[in-house]
């Protein structure tokens, strides 16, 4: 049974096929309206979520078909101590593919080996996030038209932050990528991470400071620090501030850079930004929902069951 556990279970040709499909369905939605008639989608949400859940439930309601939903821990068995194997076992009797966030790296891993319909990892600690690596790929295709050659800024919580993890990991397999790593001391891009960096010769460079570097950007891709992620308040409130993208701060960026974030914002990018012609992160929400349909119209094909 196919799922999608992390980014690199799609192979480069297919998160093209996946791009193509969703423009498809960006263009002309109608050919899709009965795609998944009959259908469900059940998301399993232990972990708080506006954009992922919803997405994938409009998603999944524009393809014609139908949502069974969970939308927090305490409002299912898992408050009563039942194991993410026999939810899935469960939730398999229900529906035909599963989306599952969880607090636990590697829980949609363990879902997916027990449940007998496809499980997309809706994101999982702070480990993977691949939906969100869709979403940012198909907009970064429709901003620049391209993958190779782009130098991406990653400003933040590279520690804890997985949209971060997963997009590094897709983005590291286009000709000519370089990373430019901007967050505090403490929140650094994990040396696993970095490992991969190494062995496959991508450059980068990891620096604290935002404005030295803001000049060679073609993408500046913001992420909050991640508190739930955090052992202790005084730690995350020291470091919360670390970075706020004020449109003064733009003064030396690129005219065609391309400010993403996944969202939730709280702090890092002041909403004097959201009226520059730069600004991303509206738009990354909105491809979330069209590729979302795409993947789940792949995932139904690949399972027999569309
Ligand atoms: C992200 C997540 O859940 O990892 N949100 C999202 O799905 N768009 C980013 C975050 O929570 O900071």
């Amino acid at each position: 049974m196919r799922s999608l556990i992390s980014i690199l279970d799609l192979s480069v040709q297919e998160i093209d096929e996946l791009i193509d499909t969703a423009c498809d369905i960006i263009e002309n939605p109608a050919k899709y309206a009965e795609a998944c008639r009959g259908r469900k989608l059940a998301t399993l949400f232990f972990e708080p979520s506006t954009r992922t859940r919803l997405s994938f439930e409009a998603a999944m309601y524009e393809l014609g078909g139908n949502v069974l939903s969970v939308s927090s821990a305490d409002s299912s068995s898992a408050a009563k101590g039942e194991s993410v194997a026999d939810t899935a076992k469960t939730v398999s009797c229900y529906a035909d593919i599963i989306a599952m966030r969880h607090p636990k790296e590697g829980a949609p891993y363990v879902a997916a080996k027990n449940a007998s319909v496809p499980v997309i990892n809706a994101g999982d600690g702070g480990h993977n996030h691949p939906t969100q690596t869709l979403a940012d790929l198909l907009t970064i295709r429709r901003e620049k038209g391209r993958f190779d050659g782009l130098t991406v800024g990653f400003c933040g919580d590279l520690k804890f932050g997985r949209t971060v993890h997963s997009l590094i990991g897709a983005m590291a397999r286009y000709p000519d990528v370089r990373f430019v790593l901007i967050s505090p001391e403490e929140l650094k891009l994990p040396s696993y991470e970095k490992d991969v960096l190494k062995q496959k010769n991508i450059p980068y460079v990891q620096t604290t400071d935002l404005m030295e570097v803001m000049p060679e950007l073609d993408i500046l891709y913001m992420t909050r620090v991640q508190r739930e992620r955090f052992f202790n308040e005084e730690d995350y409130l020291r470091l919360k501030d670390s970075y706020v993208l004020e449109p003064k701060k733009l003064a030396a960026a690129r005219q065609d850079l391309s400010i993403m974030h996944p969202l939730p914002r709280v702090n890092e990018i002041s909403v004097a930004i959201d009226s520059d012609p730069r600004a991303c992160y509206f738009k990354q929400v909105l491809n979330g929902k069209y590729i979302r349909m795409a993947l789940i119209l792949k995932l139904l094909k690949e399972a027999g069951r569309i």
